[in-house]
C-alpha cells in the first residue's frame, strides 16, 4: 500500500512541470482534475470564504484553452476600478483574450460594495478599515494554488485606477511581495494620507518590478496629482511616485527615456530603470486602459497597437519570476 502510494507520487513527480512535493501536497493543485463546472476558455464567477472582514468574496476565473492539469502555468490577478466589477475588468484588461497570447490563468477579483453599491478596493480614501483586501488576495491565491497547476514563482498583479492603487498596496506589502513577482498598475490612484504623505511601503524583497501607465490628460486621477473628484483625498504626482519606486528599488541613476509617436498627438514617453521600474506617459490619453480599440473604459482616445497596455504588460511580465 505504502510503496504503491510512493510509486504513484514518484511518477507524478517525474512528469514535467509538476511542482508538488513528493508526499501529496494539499497546497498544490498540479495533477488534480478540474472542479465541476470549470471549463477551458470559459470565464466563470466563483467565491471563496474569507477572513478579510467580508465572509464571502467573489472573483472571476479564466483558464486558457491550452491549460493542462499537469503543466504549471503563470497566473495574473487583474483588479477593477472603483465602481466597476470583475467582468468589466476582464473586458478592459483583455488577459483572457487569446489574441494577446497569455497562456496562464487570469483572475479578476471583486471588490467590496460601498453603501452606494459602488465596488472598491483598499487604498481608496472611503475604504473601511475593518476590511483587509490583502488578506483576501492571499486567501484567493491559496485557494487557486490548491485547485490549479500554478507556477507559484510567476504570479503577477495588474489593475486599473483604484484597482491599480490596490496593486500598489500589494507591491508595498511584506507578505504579498513573497507571493507576487511583478506589478502593473494602470492609471493608478495612489492616494496620500491626511498627512499628505504616501502610506508606508514595506516590500519584503528588492527590487520590486513595477510598471505604471498614465494618461497625461487624466482628469480622474491627474498625472500631476491633486484632489480627487470626490474632494476627499489627494493623489500623488506620478513623477514623484515613479521616482520613489526607482529609489526604493535601489536605482541612483536617471531613467532611460524614449519617446515615440503613434500618430499625430499620440506621443508616448517611456521611462525605464533597467526595465525594473517602468513608466509610460501618454500625451493623448485620459483615465483609460491604453488600447488601440474601444475597450469598455469611456474611451475618449485610443493609442496605437504597439502602445497597448495589455501586450506591453504581458511581454514585460515574462522577465520576472520569484
Ligand atoms: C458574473 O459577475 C459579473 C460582475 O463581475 C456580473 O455582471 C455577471 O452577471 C455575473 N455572471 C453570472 C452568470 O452570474
Ligand atoms: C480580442 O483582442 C482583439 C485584438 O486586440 C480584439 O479585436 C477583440 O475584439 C478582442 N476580443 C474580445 C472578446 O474582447
Ligand atoms: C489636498 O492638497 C492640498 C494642497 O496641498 C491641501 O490644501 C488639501 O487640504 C488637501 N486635501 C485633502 C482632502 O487632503
Ligand atoms: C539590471 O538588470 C540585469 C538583468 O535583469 C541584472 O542582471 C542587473 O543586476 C541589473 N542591474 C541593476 C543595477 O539593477
Ligand atoms: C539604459 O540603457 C542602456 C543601454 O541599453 C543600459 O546599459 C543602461 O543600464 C540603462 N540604464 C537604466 C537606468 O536603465
Ligand atoms: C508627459 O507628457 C506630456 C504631454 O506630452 C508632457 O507635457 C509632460 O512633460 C510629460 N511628462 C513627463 C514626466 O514625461
Amino acid at each position: 500500500m505504502i510503496s504503491l502510494l510512493l510509486l504513484g507520487t514518484a511518477i507524478l513527480a517525474a512528469l514535467p512541470g509538476i511542482s508538488c512535493a513528493p508526499v501529496k501536497d494539499t497546497k498544490c493543485g498540479c495533477g488534480s482534475s478540474l472542479p465541476e463546472g470549470i471549463e477551458l476558455d470559459k470565464s466563470v464567477n466563483l467565491t471563496i470564504s474569507s477572513s478579510s472582514g467580508v465572509a464571502t468574496r467573489g472573483y472571476r476565473l479564466h483558464l486558457p484553452k491550452s491549460y493542462d492539469t499537469i503543466q504549471k502555468v503563470p497566473l495574473i490577478l487583474s483588479f477593477h476600478g472603483r465602481g466597476k466589477d470583475a467582468k468589466f475588468q476582464e473586458e478592459l484588461s483583455q488577459f483572457s483574450n487569446a489574441t494577446y497570447g497569455f497562456d496562464g490563468i487570469s483572475v479578476y477579483p471583486e471588490g467590496i460594495p460601498t453603501s452606494k453599491g459602488t465596488q472598491q478596493w483598499q487604498g481608496d480614501p472611503n475604504f473601511p478599515s475593518s476590511i483587509n483586501d490583502v488578506a483576501f488576495t492571499l486567501e484567493l491565491l491559496d485557494d487557486l494554488q490548491k485547485t490549479y497547476c500554478i507556477d507559484t514563482s510567476r504570479i503577477y498583479a495588474a489593475g486599473k485606477s483604484n484597482g491599480a492603487g490596490f496593486t500598489g498596496v500589494l507591491a508595498c506589502d511584506a507578505e504579498a511581495t513573497k507571493r507576487i513577482a511583478a506589478f502593473a498598475p494602470v492609471s493608478g490612484a495612489f492616494y496620500l494620507g491626511t498627512d499628505q504623505e504616501l502610506p508606508p511601503c514595506n516590500p519584503s524583497r528588492h527590487p520590486i518590478p513595477i510598471m505604471e501607465f498614465h494618461g497625461f490628460k487624466d482628469t480622474t486621477i491627474p498625472y500631476a496629482g491633486g484632489i480627487n473628484t470626490r474632494g476627499n483625498a489627494n493623489s500623488t504626482n506620478m513623477v514623484t511616485w515613479v521616482d520613489d519606486w526607482a529609489k526604493r528599488d535601489g536605482f541612483q541613476v536617471t531613467a532611460n527615456k524614449t519617446s515615440y509617436l503613434c500618430s499625430e498627438n499620440k506621443k508616448v514617453t517611456r521611462y525605464s530603470w533597467n526595465e525594473t521600474v517602468v513608466h509610460y506617459n501618454y500625451t493623448n490619453l485620459y483615465h483609460d486602459w491604453p488600447s488601440s480599440f474601444p475597450n469598455g473604459d469611456t474611451v475618449k482616445a485610443l493609442t496605437c497597437e504597439e502602445a497597448e497596455a495589455t501586450s506591453i504588460i504581458l511581454e514585460w511580465l515574462k522577465k520576472w519570476s520569484l
